[in-house]
């Protein structure tokens, strides 16, 4: 029996005290202001086409609710037209579909390397690769960031400590934080000499890059030591992962996937939202063009003003210091753009930044309204 006079959240109410001390409590805040901080790139979050296929599918009696795991009752025809139109649309042998980029990173990480195995990963990798580490039985190790050397130098000594089991490379092909790409080629050729599985995160360029927004692996996919994972919830306008790579990759783990196996299965009217995204990538390359467009005029008028500008939608504006950061991203938003401030542990200490993302939710004239907004927050 718990006594009236026991704080049992005591301990909770202490450790958020001691966030909002250090600047640090997050708070759920409405969206306002013109986009420049979602993921989703081309504005297909609205797409009239996307909610009409979700409009039909519910005519043709696809239900809201999936009603159990995939190994279950939860394995609608939905989820696997999806899969095979994703697999000829990308050219990989298999896809799997996971209800969130998150759980299915988790999954790959935490089932694929098995005991006695190497992971050796970009020191920036996401927090969903992190969380599917921390439950893997690999040994994991950081790598400096965009770096094959550093990898092979990680690979190299650990084999000469003994390691005898299979190596995984895991890295993005576009940095979230910073917007710059990964050395696709290089690390497919470290891969293939280590005999290694390359695993890439291709959840900022899918969509965006590559041949018909396929990303920037897309000429990677279907080799046999290749697995990508494949967001659904940003360029695609939708929500839900694609993991795409060869067939025993989807088959362990709808065997062994612990977050697969015990999970209930997506909507599968997100699988026909997907399915006519992928259509809409395919059929209409007037989006990405659109979107190059702007970020090109974004790097024009923003590079002036410090943004660090690499050829992609992700501009970071690197402050440093946390407070000023989040002080330039308050005012900026007071202005009408919605740009957020980024801090440790989320990156680098030292590092805080506005990071701007560039999508087609703001027209060119925004991008000059918040370049002028931007000089004169930071000046
Ligand atoms: C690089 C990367 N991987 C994975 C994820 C997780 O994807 P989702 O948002 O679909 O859970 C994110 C999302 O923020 C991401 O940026």
């Amino acid at each position: 029996m718990i006594s009236e006079a026991t704080d049992l959240a005591a301990d909770h109410r202490r450790m958020l005290a001691d966030l909002a001390d250090r600047q640090r409590l997050r708070r759920l805040i409405p969206p306002q202001g013109v986009d420049f901080s979602s993921n989703d790139y081309l504005g297909l979050a609205r797409s009239p086409r996307i909610a009409r296929a979700i409009r039909q599918a519910l005519d043709r009696g696809v239900p809201t609710g999936s009603g159990g795991s995939r190994l279950l009752r939860g394995n609608h025809p939905e989820h696997e037209l999806l899969e095979e139109e994703a697999a000829r649309f990308l050219g990989s042998e298999a896809v799997l579909f996971f209800s969130s980029g998150f759980a299915a990173n988790a999954a790959l990480f935490a089932t694929l390397p098995q005991r006695g195995d190497l992971v050796v990963h970009d020191a920036l990798v996401h927090a969903s690769a992190h969380e599917g580490m921390r439950l893997g039985r690999a040994e994991c190790v950081a790598a400096t960031h965009n770096d094959p050397t550093a990898f092979e130098n990680v690979i190299r000594a650990w084999r000469h400590g003994g390691g005898k089991g299979r190596v995984w490379i895991a890295l993005e092909s576009l940095y979230s934080m910073d917007g710059d790409r990964a050395p696709l080629d290089a690390f497919r050729a470290l891969a293939d000499e280590r005999e290694a599985f390359l695993l890439i995160d291709e959840a900022h360029a899918t969509g965006v890059f590559g041949p018909e927004g396929r990303g920037l692996a897309a000429h990677l996919e279907g080799l046999e030591n290749v697995i990508v994972l494949r967001t659904c919830g940003k360029a695609l306008g939708c929500e839900g992962a694609l993991l795409t790579g060869p067939a025993f990759m989807r088959d362990f783990l709808i065997n062994r996937g612990r977050g697969f196996i015990f999970s209930t299965a997506p909507s599968p009217l997100m699988a026909s939202a997907v399915r006519e995204a992928l259509r809409i990538l395919a059929g209409e390359p007037e989006h990405r063009q659109a979107l190059v467009a702007r970020i090109d005029e974004a790097a024009r008028l923003l590079s002036p003003l410090g943004a660090v500008c690499r050829g992609t939608q992700i501009l970071p504006v690197i402050i440093g210091d946390d407070a000023r950061a989040m002080a330039a991203a308050s005012a900026i938003q007071a202005a009408g753009y919605d740009v957020r401030g980024i801090r440790p542990p989320t990156v680098p200490a030292g590092t805080a930044r506005l990071r701007i993302s560039v999508t087609l939710n703001a027209s060119l004239d925004d991008i000059a309204g918040l370049a002028a907004t931007l000089e004169e927050v930071l000046t």
